[in-house]
């Protein structure tokens, strides 16, 4: 202590230290500052940060500082499961678990840019959220447990996991992937039998992919869902809300200007 939280900024360069050609003074950028280094962090929950200039990219011009601040760890993460860790071909079945949420909404709308066909879990009231962001199926969960409704999925991203997460051993497909991005319990000796693939890893910061991510957010194929937005100030209460769960999209806070 004192130690300043938060990995995701969205503002404007107030200068550059030596060596850094790609920014200057007033661009807007936005990224996930120093992850996983949680000794430095991003300490984003600040008026002022600083960040290490490749892992920033560009904000979108056509996407405001709430909008681009919702995507930096969120949208890598289901970036980099989706292109690195399971390098996802084109027309496959995915299942996202905890489609609504931040890593899943992004999951969602990337599957979605290889022609996939997305089966989205999530509780009853994120049914429209998902159908608008391009989901071909929509699942309540609290109403009929994806094991039940679904087989031969190519892919499942689970971002919940859990001691039942096994459950999806039924969902996938013989050969086919489990991405999970949180930890559980998914039998995997079961698994390894049935020739089932386990790929994830922890997210890093990487501006080339948060400019990948300002690419199609600036085209429209990529969107941020606003759950809600919090002063700075009052950045106890967004915790509050995010203990609460059920999350849509992401939680912003912001900086009184
Ligand atoms: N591997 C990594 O590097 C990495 C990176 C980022 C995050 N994570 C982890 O990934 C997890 C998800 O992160 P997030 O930011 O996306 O969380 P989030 O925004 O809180 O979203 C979680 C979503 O799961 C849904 N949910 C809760 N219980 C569910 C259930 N039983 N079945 C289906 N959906 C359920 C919630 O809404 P509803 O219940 O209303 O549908 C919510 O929308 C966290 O544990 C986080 O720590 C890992």
């Amino acid at each position: 202590m004192p130690w300043t939280p938060g990995s995701d900024a969205s503002g404007v360069v107030a200068a550059t230290g030596p060596g850094v050609t790609g920014f200057a003074e007033g661009d807007a950028v936005f990224g996930m500052i120093r992850f996983p280094d949680l000794e430095t962090g991003g300490r984003a929950y600040a008026e002022y940060t600083t960040a290490p200039a490749a892992h920033l990219a560009r904000k979108p011009a056509s996407v405001d500082h709430v909008h681009a601040a919702a995507v930096p760890m969120s949208g890598l993460t289901a970036y980099q499961y989706l292109f690195d860790h399971v390098r996802l071909p084109h027309g496959r079945t995915v299942l996202v678990n905890g489609a609504a949420g931040g890593v899943g909404h992004f999951a969602v709308q990337l599957a979605k840019t290889r022609g996939a066909h997305v089966i989205a879990v999530a509780s009853s009231r994120h049914e429209a959220f998902l159908r608008d962001l391009g989901a071909d199926e929509y699942l309540d969960y609290t109403a009929t447990p994806a094991e039940d409704a679904v087989r031969d999925a190519d892919l499942v991203v689970d971002t919940v996991g859990g001691p039942g997460a096994h459950r999806f051993l039924k969902v996938v497909k013989d050969g086919g992937t489990i991405s999970p991005v949180f930890h559980g319990d998914y039998r995997r000796e079961e698994a390894a039998r049935r020739g089932i693939e386990f790929r994830g890893g922890q997210v890093h910061s990487d501006g080339a992919q948060m400019e990948a991510l300002a690419a199609l957010l600036e085209d429209g194929t990529l969107r941020a869902g606003i759950d809600s937005v919090h002063d700075l100030a009052d950045a106890a209460k967004a915790h509050e809300r995010a203990e609460r769960g059920h999350i849509q999209g992401k939680i912003v806070l912001t900086v009184a200007s």
